[in-house]
C-alpha cells in the first residue's frame, strides 16, 4: 500500500483568518490527511479560548473530509510523534515570516531529524493578513468581514455584543 501523508498545520489560530483557511484548503489538496494543531499556550493571553478555536476552525474546515482539527500542549516534535507524522505546515506571507519560520523549523530538525517542515504561500490577497491585525482592527470597530470566515465573524460580533 503506499504511504499515507500526514501534515501537522500548527498555529495558535487565534482567531483563524482567511489565510489561515486558503493553507488549509491547498494542504488538503496536496496532503492525504491534515492535522490543524491549536496550541494550548496560556502565557499568550488570548482572545478566544483553546475550545472556541477548535469550534472555529471545525466548522469553517466541516467540508475538507480529510483535515482533523486538534490541540496540543508541550513540544510540537513530540505531538507529531503521537500522530506518526513526519510533516509540518507553515505559512509564509512575506519575507519577514522568514528568519522566525527558519529557527523554528531548524530548531524542531534539531529535536527531530525525520521531520520535515514545508513552507506553502498563502493566496496573494492574503498576504498582509494576520491574526493580530485582525483582533486589532476589529478592537478599533473596523470591517473584518473579508478578513475571517463567517463562523469567526460571527463570534467576534457575539464578543462584542458581551462587552
Ligand atoms: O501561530 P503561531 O503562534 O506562529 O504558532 C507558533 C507555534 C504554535 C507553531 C509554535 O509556537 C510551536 O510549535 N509551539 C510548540 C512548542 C514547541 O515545540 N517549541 C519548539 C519549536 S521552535
Amino acid at each position: 500500500m503506499p504511504k499515507r501523508h500526514t501534515i501537522i498545520y500548527p498555529g495558535s489560530f487565534d482567531p483563524p483568518t482567511n489565510g489561515h483557511l486558503d493553507l488549509i484548503e491547498r494542504a488538503a489538496a496536496l496532503f492525504d490527511e491534515v492535522i490543524v494543531a491549536v496550541l494550548i499556550h496560556d502565557r499568550k493571553n488570548p482572545l478566544f479560548t483553546v475550545d472556541e478555536r477548535l469550534d472555529m476552525l471545525r466548522t469553517a474546515t466541516s467540508e475538507l473530509q480529510n483535515v482533523q482539527v486538534e490541540c496540543f500542549e508541550g513540544l510540537l516534535v513530540d505531538f507529531a510523534r503521537r500522530k506518526d507524522a513526519r510533516l509540518i505546515l507553515r505559512g509564509i506571507r512575506a519575507v519577514s515570516d522568514y528568519e522566525y519560520e527558519l529557527q523554528m523549523a531548524l530548531m524542531n530538525r534539531k529535536l527531530s531529524p525525520s521531520l520535515e517542515t514545508v513552507f506553502m504561500l498563502p493566496a496573494e490577497a492574503y498576504s498582509y493578513l494576520s491574526s493580530r491585525l485582525v483582533k486589532e482592527v476589529w478592537g478599533l470597530g473596523g470591517d473584518i468581514h473579508e478578513l475571517v470566515p463567517a463562523v469567526v465573524e460571527q463570534r467576534l460580533d457575539q464578543k462584542r455584543k458581551k462587552t
